[in-house]
Formats: C-alpha cells, structure tokens, sequence
C-alpha cells in the first residue's frame, strides 16, 4: 500500500489554488475558506479565554494567516506563526505587516520556542490532518513551551458530534491516496494524552453549539451567507489545555 505523502499533497494543494483563483481567494481556499469567519472566532475565542495584548502567541499550522490577520491590530507582543508550506506563512507574513512577529517553517513536530514563554499555543484545524501520535508529540512539547499560566488550544473533529460525519463520509469516498488525512479524536483519547503530558482539560466545547461569545455590535459573516451575531461556533470541537 503507497503511503499517503501529506506535505506534497499540502503543496500541490497551495499551487493548484494559486492556479485557479486569484491570490486572496486561493489563500482562503487553502486553509478551508472562511478567512474572516473563521479567523475572527479564533480571536474571539482567545479573547475569551483570557488573551491580553501583551501575550505570546504561538500558532501551530498557522496557514494563510486567519488568525494572525485578526489579531495584527491587537497583540502587541509576539505571534509566532508555522506551518509546513511555506506559500501559506508567507502571505500570512506579509498581510499581517508586522516585521516584530516570526513565521517560519515547522521544523517536524516541535515548537523551537523557549521553554515556559507562551500565553497561548493553538493548534487550529491541525491536529484534524495529523495522525495521533504526531499529535500527541506536538501535545508534548507544547506543554514545555507554554507557561504554567497558559493555555493550549486546539479544535478537532469527532464522532460525537453528527455534524462531522460529513467529513468522514466525503473522506470515504476520496479514493486519492494522496489525500489530506481527516483525522478524528475521540475525548477518551484527550483525557489519556492529557494525563500522560501533566495536562488539565480545561474546558471541550462540542463544535455544533455556539460556545464563543462576542459583542452583539460584530457579526460573523460565513462565506456561503450565514450570519453569527454574540455568540459563534467554529464547526469542529475545541478543547483547552493547562499545565497541572
Ligand atoms: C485547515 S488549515 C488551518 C490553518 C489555520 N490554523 C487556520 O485556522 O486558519 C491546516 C494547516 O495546518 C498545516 N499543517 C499540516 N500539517 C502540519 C504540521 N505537521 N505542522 C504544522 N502545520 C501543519 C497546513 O499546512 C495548513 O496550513
């Protein structure tokens, strides 16, 4: 059986996009679309959980930038961006225009940050495309990077939740073998990685019940027209982690 190569599969993904659409619209598509959308309720859920412009913020697969973009008027300390293509961190460079924050390419499955000097470290829609023990390795050494006050978050896909079946049912049918994995967690398998990492779960927020709260002033516009107003959801299911 061919194994699946995901890095090329990634970049063939990036560089058919960039063939058929224009830069913004292929750099949206290449994270799953929804820059704004999504993007804006990772901001808010950080802000939820206790985001203050001074904090550190590492974003794991940081992509095109969702995060970032919504953030870069925000965070006066350090965001640090990776990923494994580099066409995706480099837009996200540059739309964000902010020479203080580092993107770079992920080095394997390590966060080359300092031990203790995050506020937050994100994983969104990542572990979603990771086998679990690679997920369990980026766990691992986001629990060296993070300070004992901080927090690691992540969103994930599982059965639980019926809205998800879609992504395994289309996954099924793809018979591409170098497709990109859609990987699903079950909770057991959270709790267990987190006992064994010295990790609290926090809080897990099922991805179908708008658990984000923001001002009834913003409103969340998807790309297919629906509208969230005060309170959002991400679609896939988000957990958070802290350090025993
Ligand atoms: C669905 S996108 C989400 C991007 C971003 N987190 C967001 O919410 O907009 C998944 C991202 O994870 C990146 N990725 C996949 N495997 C990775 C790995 N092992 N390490 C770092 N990034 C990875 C992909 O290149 C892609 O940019």
């Amino acid at each position: 059986m061919k194994v699946p190569d995901f890095l090329k599969s990634y970049n063939n993904n990036t560089k058919n996009l960039l063939k058929a659409h224009d830069e913004k619209k292929a750099m949206s598509l290449a994270v799953g679309g929804d820059f704004e959308a999504a993007g804006l309720l990772e901001y808010y859920l950080l802000l939820q959980q206790g985001l203050k412009p001074m904090d550190t913020v590492v974003d794991v697969g940081c992509g095109s930038g969702r995060l970032a973009y919504q953030l870069r008027d925000y965070l006066s300390g350090l965001y640090v961006g990776i990923d494994i293509v580099p066409e995706l961190f480099k837009y996200a460079e540059r739309i964000c225009n902010r020479p203080d924050w580092k993107f770079y390419t992920a080095p394997g499955l390590k966060i080359p940050e300092p031990d203790k000097s995050a506020d937050f470290i994100c994983f969104f829609s990542v572990f979603t495309h990771l086998l679990h023990e690679e997920t369990f390795r980026y766990l691992e050494d986001a629990s060296r990077v993070i300070k004992p006050s901080g927090k690691i978050i992540f969103s994930y896909l599982e059965f639980a939740i019926p809205s998800h079946w879609f992504i395994f049912k289309n996954s099924l049918s793809d018979r591409n073998p170098d497709k990109v994995l859609n990987q699903f967690i079950s909770r057991d398998a959270i709790q267990s990685w987190a006992e064994h990492l010295n990790l609290s779960v926090i809080e897990i927020s099922d991805g179908d019940k708008p658990h984000i709260k923001f001002s009834d002033q913003k409103l969340v516009r998807w790309d297919n027209g629906m509208e969230m107003k005060g309170k959002g959801n991400l679609g896939q299911s988000v957990c958070v982690l802290m350090k025993k």
